[in-house]
């Protein structure tokens, strides 16, 4: 980590992709993990406290990055998770770490607030997960967007189809009142599904490179990556992953592999039924929202693989640019 690191606070649901996207956070020199929230999501709470702080472990830094527990519920929705996809506990289905390590003395959202305020200005709020914990801190800190260097979210599907409905991307569907909120306070860089799926999915081929390695994050990533594997065999006919969240990190660490980018309002349905989650993005300016979220639109998909490989591989993610 260099001396101008970026400081961020990953909010994440910890399961697969997250924790991809935490060892590429923990293992970049122009990154500083100053601490991580825990948010309702893709499997049940408990394992994801424990994915996180297993997953911090294996890059050296359970003891100098503390977990902290935020929303176990949705704002208004019910908890709905994504077992399906990433196995039980999250990890594959085989792992379920219990790592002993006790969480931070606060709440996730109350930690967000606390170190905007004590840091004007110093921290950027890396979301992977939905956005309950942001909104929580917003409650607690109108100001929050002022406080903050940046804010940079996975989420929602701009203009293409969902990954849990038709209309709608995980995060943004599991508490669309949160990410209404959000993306109404705060100028918000997005990394959607959709350039998840067009810019960070590896094939059967690169799979099977990975796997040749021995090391530790190697071996970590085709754990993880079992059910998700089976998951993508059996929807979509192909053995094949993506990496949101990862791609997103990857974004923040190298702002220059982003190749289109555009600012546009951007609102979310939050009403019960077919359109749940739906993420509107006004890409013609016919509503009269203000526009003042950045939409990550293409992403330099080779040097992303080559930054996730360098990091499996158990160098810094920089090596691979
Ligand atoms: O839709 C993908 C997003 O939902 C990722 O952040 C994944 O981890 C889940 O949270
Ligand atoms: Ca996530």
């Amino acid at each position: 980590m260099s001396d101008d690191a970026r400081r961020v606070i990953v909010d994440t649901d910890t399961a697969g992709d997250d924790t991809q996207a935490l060892l590429l956070a923990a293992t970049s020199e122009r990154l500083d993990v100053e601490g991580v929230t825990i948010c309702t999501g893709n499997v049940e709470f408990n394992y994801m406290v424990e994915n996180a702080k297993y997953t911090l472990g294996l890059a050296g830094l359970a003891e100098d990055v503390t977990v902290y527990e935020g929303a176990r519920e949705p704002l208004v929705k019910s908890h709905e998770h994504a077992e399906h996809v990433h196995g039980e506990g999250g990890l594959g289905g085989e792992l379920f770490p219990d790592t002993g390590i006790p969480s931070g003395d606060q709440h996730g959202a109350d930690y967000i607030v606390e170190q905007a305020r004590e840091h004007p200005g110093e921290i950027t709020l890396v979301c992977i997960a939905p956005l309950t914990n942001v909104a929580l801190a917003l409650r607690k800190e109108p100001n929050l967007g002022e406080l903050l260097d940046e804010v940079w979210v996975m989420g929602g599907n701009v203009n293409c189809l969902g990954n849990i409905t038709p209309a709608a991307e995980f995060n943004f569907w599991a508490d669309p009142e949160a990410a209404k909120v959000a993306l109404r306070e705060l100028d918000v860089t997005l990394f959607d599904w959709g350039v998840t799926v067009r810019d960070t999915a590896f094939d059967a081929d690169t799979l099977a490179r990975f796997e040749e390695s021995d090391t530790e994050y190697a071996e970590f990533f085709e754990e993880i990556t079992q059910s998700v594997r089976e998951f993508n065999q059996e929807s979509f006919g192909e053995d094949m992953t993506t990496q949101p969240d990862a791609g997103l990190v990857a974004a923040l660490i190298a702002p220059d592999l982003i190749e289109a980018s555009g600012t546009y309002h951007v609102d979310v349905d939050e009403r019960e039924g077919l359109t749940r989650g739906y993420t509107s993005v006004d890409e013609n300016g016919v509503t009269d929202g203000e526009a003042r979220t950045r939409v990550i639109e293409s992403f330099d998909a080779e040097r992303f693989e080559s930054m996730f490989e360098a990091m499996l591989f158990e160098e810094s993610p920089e090596a691979g640019l």
